[in-house]
């Protein structure tokens, strides 16, 4: 990948007019850039995204609305994330680059690297994780593979996009420790790993500023923090202010505004309200990408559907999620009969609605699928209900119950309807439709042996979970599920993968519940940095199914982990992991760190590195987890920056972040803080100062001994030093008398903050 400077970029636009330059930052199209022929700058498409291609053919529309082109539609990021498996996640770029290419589509706007804050989001289906690490390392995968082929990746939306609710206007407001910690990490990932040529701002406001025109966010972080080198473009329509959006770094408008904002650009340069330079270098980094497709050598078509449509499959069964399976009832065996139940199993869902609607080159049939497996005279099918709540609903479960009964098992596929979850609009709860738990409970009645298949893009409360022995999170597998599902029921594929979002028990034990979606223009990220896993463990609550969960049909056996720091700092976890089961299969291993009674708030653990084992039966390999220094870093407030705090860190060695396999502490020497001293500062911060600290706790000691008599009425064992630690020292004189007058006070704070300790 070629990376170019700001001075190349504005080198590029050099000897164009100003009108040509501010033409250059806005669309030409609904999904083209506009070019200057003269100059040698093509005009260049851009399109969605993220999990497939969407290349419209005709009229253009940001909702799915339009026909696009065929393309592959491989699972969306709540399936390709529960793989946990960085390297298929870079096939699939790849796969993706290679479409877009073909179709001579210069950026694929994706993927999206959101935390999933609250279940509800309507969008979480195009979202990897509840956690940052999960979340920028599968999309750094993604984007990596991409643009291995050339075609650049749109990472977004930047940043604090969680809910659809009021998507356009709502300000999420997030403390800066959340913000940096969880919110902004998983982009941090990305940027720095990957380099994606594009980064999309995203429509909402974050802490009251629109992130299409914030310097805070799309300068001071992304570039100059983070080393950012591609070129910001708006989200469809996010643009508030054009002119501010330029200044606070927001290269390129999308779509088209028809030139109205080119003249507004063009105007505020020649009235001294822009800089001319910050136009030259947004200018210029769009001539760059421009210029750089131009010179990219194009995959040459036909595409090859049917490996793509592999891949697909690959890829979607490797995104499925055994959440329970006693007894062994999974897999099925052939030559038994299944009564395959809900209306699921002729209309699969999926992908969600809205911009990532992929046109899909083919849809795999699970019937037929199945049949293959257990054989025609095997399989039966009965609807259960409908999608849109048409038909006689008694007669329809009716129906299903007989056939349930009939044979020897139940597969029931629930999940939600497509009209429940979307790009634009959030759910209200996470419950199945009723119709669908009557149905499981009646069928229940009749045969023990069911089996749930889930298909939904954001979790769902699961009141069942007790009384089924088998249960398959199949979110939304993308156009390959149905053959997919139909591997993993008949083992010809060992589930492997697991939760990268927890199940709650309820909607009401949730972190964001009441703070979702906020009300009057704002959200209050009241959570913190409490989000996912981190809450429920915090707060010791019970979950349905926890984050990092997932079955296997052989099981592992995990050695005593060893940690220790390599050169850089970074951690290096080593387990020893064993396949004791009677097949081969492929585990998920977790490491979590924790801090038990840090300088700061912290959740009880945190997810900081995890790998993949393909093990044969009865194998054994040892695993390495990097654990990077970086990972461990806190963001100070006061400091401004990310601190590395010392200590002696646990490190659970994991099988889900509630099934910890080995647990052992590793110690960290920390960053050193050393923030100036005024006379605000506590007692307890001066005594931590190298030059200031030890004088003044001499003082301490002689006003501690002209104290003694006071000290006698205190109560034994009172701990004098921590009584006093959160004084201010401006206000020590009081009590300590002459010996700390002000002008002692401001001479030692000059002699401490001059000696640059
Ligand atoms: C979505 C983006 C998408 C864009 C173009 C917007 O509404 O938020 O994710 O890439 O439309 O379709």
């Amino acid at each position: 990948m070629t990376v170019h400077s700001n001075e190349d970029a504005t080198a590029s636009v050099a000897g164009l007019t100003l009108e040509e330059k501010a033409s250059l930052t806005s669309g030409a199209s609904f999904w083209w850039t506009k070019g200057v022929e003269h100059a040698g700058i093509p005009s260049v498409m851009l399109t969605d995204g993220p999990h497939g291609l969407r290349k419209q053919r005709g009229s253009a529309d940001h909702l799915g609305i339009g026909d696009s082109v065929p393309a592959t539609c491989f699972p969306p990021a709540v399936g390709l994330g529960s793989s946990w498996d960085t390297e298929l996640a870079y096939r699939v770029g790849q796969a993706l680059g290679v479409e877009s290419s073909i179709e001579d589509v210069a950026v694929i706007l994706g993927p999206g690297a959101n935390i999933k804050r609250s279940p509800l989001c309507g969008r979480n289906f195009e979202y990897f994780s509840e956690d940052p690490i999960v979340s920028g390392v599968m999309a750094t995968a993604l984007v990596q593979g991409t643009q291995s082929t050339g075609v650049g990746t749109s990472l977004k939306h930047f940043a604090a996009n969680n809910q659809e609710h009021d998507r356009m206007r709502s300000s999420s407001e997030i403390a800066p420790r959340p913000l940096r910690e969880i919110y902004l990490r998983s982009f941090q990932r990305v940027v720095q790993d990957a380099q994606p040529y594009t980064v999309m701002c995203a429509y909402n406001r974050v802490n009251g500023v629109f992130a299409s025109e914030n310097p805070f966010l799309l300068t001071q972080v992304l570039r100059k923090e983070w080393g950012f080198k591609g070129l910001v473009v708006s989200d469809w329509g996010a643009v508030n202010n054009r002119v501010s959006a330029l200044a606070a770094g927001m290269d390129l408008e999308m779509p088209s505004s028809g030139g109205v904002t080119d003249a507004q650009i063009v105007a505020a340069v020649r009235d001294g309200l822009l800089d001319e330079a910050v136009l030259d270098a947004s200018a210029g980094r769009i001539a760059k990408l421009a210029r750089r497709w131009q010179g990219t050598a194009r995959v040459q078509g036909p595409l090859d559907v049917d490996a793509h449509h592999a891949l697909a499959r690959e890829a979607a069964a490797r995104s499925i999620v055994l959440l329970k399976n006693d007894g062994g009832l999974l897999p099925l065996q052939g030559q038994r009969s299944v009564a395959l139940i809900g209306a699921f199993v002729d209309q699969p869902r999926y992908q969600g609605a809205g911009s990532s609607m992929i046109n899909p080159t083919r849809i795999d049939s699970l019937v037929h699928e199945i049949v293959g497996k257990a054989g025609e005279d095997f399989v039966f099918q009965a609807p259960g209900f409908t999608l849109n709540g048409s038909g006689d609903a008694a007669a329809l479960r009716a129906d299903a119950v007989a056939l349930a009964a009939k044979n020897d098992v139940a597969v029931v596929f629930l999940g939600l309807p497509a009209a429940a979850e979307s790009e634009g609009y959030d759910r209200g709860h996470i419950d199945l439709p009723e119709v669908q738990l009557e149905l499981l409970d009646a069928v229940l009645e009749v045969n023990p042996n069911t089996v749930v298949v889930l298909s939904n893009g954001s979790v769902v409360a699961l009141p069942f979970a007790d009384r089924v022995p088998a249960i398959l999170e199949g979110w939304l597998l993308g156009q390959a599920g149905g053959g997919a599902m139909a591997e993993v029921l008949y083992g010809d594929v060992n589930p492997s993968g697991k939760l990268t979002e927890t199940i709650p028990v309820r909607l009401e034990d949730s972190p964001a519940f009441l703070n979702f979606p906020g009300e009057q223009g704002h959200v209050h990220y009241g959570e913190g940095l409490f989000v996912g896993y981190r809450w429920y463990d915090a707060r010791k609550i019970e979950v349905t199914f926890p984050f990092g969960h997932g079955l296997s049909y052989t099981t592992f056996g995990y050695g005593e982990a060893a940690v220790s720091a390599n050169a850089d700092g970074d951690l290096e976890v080593r387990v020893t992991v064993t396949n004791t089961g009677d097949r081969a299969g492929r585990e998920i291993v977790q490491a979590y760190t924790g801090l038990a009674s840090g300088a700061v708030q912290r959740p009880v653990r945190e997810l900081k590195a995890f790998a993949l084992v393909a093990l044969e039966a009865g194998e054994s390999r040892e695993v390495l987890l990097t654990i990077r220094r970086t990972d461990l870093a806190y963001w100070h407030v006061r400091a401004d920056r990310w601190v590395v705090e010392a200590g002696a860190y646990t490190v659970d060695v994991a099988a889900s972040s509630r099934d910890i396999r080995s647990s052992t502490s590793v110690d960290v020497a920390g960053d050193t803080v050393l923030l100036p001293l005024d006379r605000e500062s506590s007692l307890a911060e001066v005594f931590a100062h190298p030059v200031a600290g030890p004088i003044v706790q001499q003082a301490m000691a002689q006003m501690a001994s002209a104290l003694e008599g006071a000290s006698a009425i205190m109560p034994e064992g009172v701990d004098m030093a921590k009584m006093m630690g959160s004084f201010p020292i401006g206000r020590i004189g009081m009590i300590a008398g002459e010996n700390f007058g002000p002008e002692q006070i401001d001479q030692l704070l000059e002699m401490a903050n001059a000696s640059g300790a």
